[in-house]
């Protein structure tokens, strides 16, 4: 049976790619719906994308909602340095026709959660976790219907790409994480210490392009163009390839390795603000709350990512 999810997201390059895996991928995940969040570029910008990726890959039957505008306390945080004016610069995508639905995406989470049987639905989180803590605190019951929660965000010994100490998703809404990371859903997260092995060299990137459809094309346009900071910044051979990590996991969980761990929130410092402080040696008994992914095999990683996108148009 497909995993039912529903994608939240903040779309971004690494969103898209993600975001298209699932979509490939009708035997192995059946998306209920796509829900963006603001983080990389504005809500209106990133929901406008997300609608640009669902049309891409051809399948307009897949709902898109527009979630919160901004994080639960703080001034929202934005990276268009990394990602561009538009959110997904590189390819010359069409305005999209498909429109937004009604629905507030928040209400939607909490409405579907509750609707299908308990323990069936997973929540993949690309962005800021703004909309799913929202959904935990406009309806907490559904804490213990979510099967569980696999995301994109944190680091660790690989520290932070926002600040010394945190990845930007948690950064950007620290509150909004830990209300998530203490909500008792169970979790697993892909930090940078495992997205920092999926690197996108070039070989890889001309890969994408050789599929010879359209989708690969475009994925090849985006991270040749979200690439160039990271390259600059890290000096690596490709650069990290971060929200596919996600929907990858739902598909061939045995390209990654982990644990459970203890994963608290610095949500009160302002120089350690949004750090996933884990517990990765377990030398306090804190609750285990978070399967900590530290590591992944890149070459079956992308070998995947290229086998499902060459099933687009
Ligand atoms: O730190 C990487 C994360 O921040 C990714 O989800 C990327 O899309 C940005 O949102
Ligand atoms: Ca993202």
């Amino acid at each position: 049976m497909p995993e039912k999810i529903i994608i939240d997201t903040d779309p971004g390059q690494d969103d898209a790619v993600a975001i298209l895996l699932a979509l490939a991928s009708p035997g192995d995940i059946d998306v209920l719906g796509i829900v963006a969040v603001a983080g990389n570029v504005s809500l209106a910008q990133n929901a406008k994308n997300a609608l640009k990726v669902v049309e891409l890959s051809g399948r307009t039957d897949v709902p898109v909602y527009a979630g919160c505008a901004r994080p639960l306390r703080r001034p929202l945080v934005t990276a268009e340095h990394v990602h561009g004016q538009t959110g997904l610069d590189g390819p010359d995508l069409p305005e999209p026709q498909k429109q937004l639905e009604e629905m507030h995406g928040v209400d939607f989470i909490v409405e579907t959660v509750l609707r299908e049987p308990a323990g069936t639905v997973t929540l993949c989180a690309l962005g800021p976790l703004t909309n799913l803590a929202m959904a935990l605190v406009k309806a907490p019951e559904i804490a213990g219907k979510i099967k569980q929660i696999v995301l994109m965000g944190g680091a660790y010994f690989e520290v932070g790409n926002i600040t010394p100490a945190a990845e930007f998703n948690i950064y950007v809404d620290p509150e909004a994480a830990d209300i998530v990371f203490s909500s008792g859903v169970p979790i697993v997260m892909m930090p940078l210490d495992v997205t920092h092995q999926m690197l996108s060299t070039h070989e890889r990137i001309e890969t994408f392009d050789g599929i010879g459809n359209k989708t690969g094309a475009a994925v090849a346009a985006m991270l040749g163009f979200s690439e160039r900071f990271d390259l600059e910044k890290y000096n690596w051979k490709g650069a990290p390839l971060h929200d596919p990590c996600v929907t990858a996991y739902l598909i061939e969980p045995g390209i990654f390795e982990g644990r459970q761990c203890n994963v608290e929130i610095e949500t009160s410092s302002e120089l350690t603000r949004g750090m996933t402080v884990t517990d990765y040696w377990h030398v306090t008994d804190r609750p285990k709350n978070a399967f900590f992914v530290r590591s992944g095999d890149s070459d079956a990683f992308y070998a995947l990512l290229t086998e499902r996108l060459a099933r687009l148009p």
